[in-house]
């Protein structure tokens, strides 16, 4: 019984489909989000810097009094997930609940991981199958494209731009004959209808972000942390660049308004 607010972050938008998630999984408990817009995208970035930054958003989550912390990104899951999980209070990030459903769904043991450069480059989703499942076959590709395109706007299931960036990535990856897609960055699900399209429907996309979801409402429930109070869920937005750009995007994403202020700020 806890009714301290839990604390989600990612370098940007990303975050926004654990977000998603836990609304409909948690609707009363409250929630700070954290979107790292003035240095999106981290993907590209050194180990050292996502470090860096990892640490800087923990303490700033922490200072809001959260009672458990989301990573609801993939390449700070891949490359800085211990300063999580020593950070002192229940840490969740997206690579083992994501690797478990991909390995669940798969049946042709065949598994595709597309992510960011650094996610991509530190193995991490294949270390990850490789303990839970070793026979599986898995094939990585990085798609540095997608995350700007993302953070841009370029979202719509009918845009031709995202369109030819997707096939150009997934083409090498669709010809592998996987069975499974791990969305292995939390900005991908917000383009999965061009990415579906791309595989074709017999391929299932496992979208990280709503996986890492389901994985922190078990821990919040083993634990006893759930909110208790039945007051309305708060939801409390901080970017580290100017909001505008971010509440119209999640706006489009989420299908609704954003609910609660979005404040910009230095961490
Ligand atoms: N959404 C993040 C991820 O899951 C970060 C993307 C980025 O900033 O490059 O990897």
């Amino acid at each position: 019984m806890n009714n301290r607010p839990i604390g989600v972050f990612d370098s940007g938008l990303g975050g926004l489909t654990a977000f998603k998630e836990l609304e409909k999984l948690l609707p009363n408990e409250d929630i700070i989000y954290f979107g790292d817009t003035g240095r999106v995208p981290y993907g590209t970035k050194s180990k050292e810097t996502i470090r860096k930054y990892t640490i800087q958003i923990i303490d700033f989550l922490k200072q809001h009094n959260v009672k458990a912390i989301l990573a609801a990104c993939g390449t700070v899951s891949s490359v800085a997930s211990d300063i999580g999980m020593a950070c002192g209070i229940p840490f969740v990030d997206v690579l083992h609940s994501t690797a478990e459903a991909a390995v669940f769904v798969s049946t042709s043991k065949r598994i595709g991981i597309i992510g960011t450069p650094t996610t991509i480059a530190s193995g991490s989703y294949e270390r990850e199958i490789a303990t839970l499942s070793p026979d599986i076959h898995t094939v990585a590709k990085d798609c540095p494209l997608f995350v700007p395109l993302v953070e841009n706007g370029y979202i719509s299931p009918q845009d031709e731009v995202t369109r030819l960036v997707a096939e150009r990535y997934l083409t090498p990856v669709k010809n592998e004959n996987i069975d499974t897609l791990i969305l292995g960055c939390t900005h991908f699900p917000i383009i999965s209808p061009i990415i579906s399209s791309v595989m074709g429907e017999n391929v299932k996309l496992i979208n990280s972000g709503e996986q890492a979801a389901c994985a922190l409402t078990d821990l919040l429930r083993k634990n006893n942390l759930l909110k208790t109070s039945s007051s309305p869920a708060t939801y409390q937005f901080f970017v580290s660049d100017t909001p505008d750009n971010f509440s119209s995007i999640a706006e489009i994403f989420l299908g609704h308004e954003v609910k609660g202020r979005t404040d910009q700020v230095q961490i």
